[in-house]
């Protein structure tokens, strides 16, 4: 007794499918419970030994051609789908960019994109807090208690919150060293980009201004490794190989002890030169934490040390774009934008004139 398939032709359906459902039909058809091999095989029982034995073999070899049939049809379709997909979802990365764009980086922007860059080569992380702190994060747990002299050097703006407290617009970045030090166990090194607030406003000051704060703690950090990330720092962001630069001691109630950094600079026909000359331009502050801020911050300062530095993006943006009054950066003047703006694809750092 011999089966009224024929095989040849089982592999032609299958082959003329042209999408998994078709073929799933076939193997339900066949292959499944109810298919035919399944209620053939059924069948077996009542045959006999020498009819059992060649039906089953005929059986078989017909299961697994057909099992075969379908593993090569369900390939192909598969193959067939990416083909599909890969052609509609091309996407060609070599097209020009589009030439003239209205939108531009804000050169804050771009300089904040360096400075990431930068320090971020250098193995720092970034991190941020509000613009609106408590006291103790701005002042008191960086070692500047009420009535601190150091209180003055910062006109601030106080803003009471739902309980009559008062809050303040962090007069700088540094709060976030405190907020990072409660957070996390050192080893610590991160980079602080933001705005901050002042109650100040002349040709060289504006309310709101932005800071990048710096801070590594770990067991053994030196001034000597805060004053080479600084030059490296300041080397790459001015682009400049001999960089004529001093530090100063200072002083600030969160690093002991302190320094600023300051960069030569020549202006010659009204035009700056960074880096040379013998004028100096103040351009951050720094120094090695304060043990009593790593204490205030729940860092044994018996184990950590660390050091950390702060310094005005508006400084550097304008030194190194060459733009002269600080106004002009919060006019929202879109003229003033598109001359010292950048392209959202220009990769090069440099103002567009
Ligand atoms: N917070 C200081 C300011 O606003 C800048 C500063 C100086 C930050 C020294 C630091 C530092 O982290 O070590 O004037």
């Amino acid at each position: 007794m011999s089966l009224s398939v024929d095989a040849v032709d089982i592999k032609k359906r299958i082959e003329s499918c042209k999408n998994l459902q078709d073929v799933e039909g076939i193997r339900l058809e066949y292959l499944g419970k109810k298919g035919l091999i399944p209620s053939e095989m059924k069948l077996l029982g009542k045959l006999s030994f020498d009819e059992r034995k060649l039906k089953g073999q005929e059986l078989n070899k017909l299961k697994s051609l057909i099992e075969d049939a379908i593993d090569n049809q369900k390939t192909f379709i598969e193959n067939a789908e990416i083909e599909i997909k890969l052609k509609n979802e091309n996407l060609d990365v070599t097209l020009p960019q589009i030439e003239k764009t209205n939108g531009k980086i804000h050169p804050i922007s771009q300089t904040i994109f360096s400075i990431i860059e930068i320090f971020g080569n250098l193995n720092y992380s970034v991190e941020a807090g509000p613009d609106i702190e408590s006291d103790f994060n701005n002042f008191s747990a960086l070692n500047i208690p009420p009535h601190h002299p150091a209180r003055e050097m910062q006109d601030t703006f106080y803003v009471k919150n739902n309980d009559g407290e008062d809050n303040v617009l962090r007069t700088h970045t540094s709060p976030v060293q405190v907020r990072t030090m409660l957070k996390t166990k050192p080893p610590i090194k991160i980079i602080v980009p933001g705005r901050t607030y002042r109650s100040d406003s002349d040709s060289t000051h504006t309310p709101m201004f932005h800071q990048v704060e710096g801070l590594v703690v770990n067991k053994d950090a030196t001034m000597a490794d805060l004053k080479s990330t600084l030059i490296t720092f300041l080397k790459e962001f001015f682009e400049i190989d001999n960089l004529k630069y001093r530090f100063r001691p200072s002083y600030f109630p969160f690093t002991e002890p302190s320094a600023e950094m300051d960069v030569a600079f020549t202006k010659k026909n009204n035009v700056l030169k960074i880096g040379e000359g013998d004028d100096w331009l103040e351009i951050l502050g720094c120094g090695m934490v304060n043990p009593k801020v790593l204490e205030n911050c729940n860092i044994d300062s018996s184990v950590y040390q660390g050091f950390a530095f702060g310094m005005g993006i508006e400084r550097l943006s304008m030194l190194k774009y060459g733009i002269t009054d600080m106004r002009g950066l919060f006019d929202v003047n879109i003229k003033w934008l598109d001359h010292y703006g950048f392209s959202p694809l220009d990769l090069r750092n440099r103002a567009e004139v």
